[in-house]
């Protein structure tokens, strides 16, 4: 499977998002991970789907993959999408029928997918497989950028793989928290192909570099 970088933007300087979002792109972003909280679902507050939309209308062309850490979710999907978001991730656990909310994601055209905290259960994707497009597993608690990645979540994207695998269908696994360039290529031997990097690369002088090595660490 393509692997993707997906820099997140919890880290960038929001008093100049435009211009830190085109300069990953520049950098070699695939993805931008855009994070959503609502000081509820999670105990952080970040930014809606209004931000999203100036973002495309600053000129992003790189798909924007939408984290939804809020309760509930819908409202927010449709907003999202209209905004022009490519993909969109939620917390089966905010909303009361996670089979709807996916719906409503691919009504939209959206991909969908289902972001897994780390203490939620595998058996969370039962029945939903093969309706989703990627599975988010998260390897810190949401709510924060720059936490240490939990170690067992390593054996989950495993498991999530032979998942994967076995049910035959075509989902991609994208792993959310504590990814740097020392951890990116365990945890893409593991089976994840979408890694999101916030403080490894926006707390960084040189976003190109950071990149590059993080491909080369995945490429070797
Ligand atoms: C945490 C967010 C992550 C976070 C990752 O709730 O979902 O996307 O920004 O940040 P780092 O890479 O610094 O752990
Ligand atoms: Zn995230």
């Amino acid at each position: 499977m393509k692997n993707f970088i997906a820099p997140s933007i919890l880290s960038a300087n929001f008093a100049e998002l435009g211009k830190e979002v085109n300069d990953v792109i520049l950098a070699g972003a695939d993805i931008i991970h855009f994070d959503v909280m609502d000081n509820h679902y999670v105990p952080n507050l970040t930014v809606g789907p209004l931000v999203c939309k100036s973002l495309i209308n600053f000129g992003v062309k790189k798909p924007i993959d939408v984290h939804l850490m809020t309760t509930p979710v819908d409202d927010l999907i449709t907003q999202f999408c209209d905004a022009g978001a490519s993909m969109i991730s939620f917390h089966p656990e905010a909303t009361q029928h996670v089979d709807r909310s996916i719906e409503l994601i691919k009504s939209k055209n959206c991909k969908a997918g289902i972001a897994l905290n780390p203490a939620s259960p595998l058996s969370l994707l039962d029945h939903i497989l093969d309706k989703i497009d990627f599975i988010l597993i998260m390897s810190v608690n949401p709510g924060y950028g720059g936490q240490k990645f939990i170690d067992n979540s390593l054996d989950k994207i495993k498991k999530c793989k032979e998942m994967i695998d076995n049910s035959g269908c075509n989902v991609e696994i994208e792993v959310d928290g504590g990814i740097g360039i020392k951890n990116i290529k365990t945890i893409h031997d593991a089976g994840a192909n979408i890694f999101v990097a916030g403080s490894a690369i926006f707390n960084t002088e040189n976003y190109e570099e950071a990149i590059s090595k993080m491909k080369q660490e995945i490429s070797a």
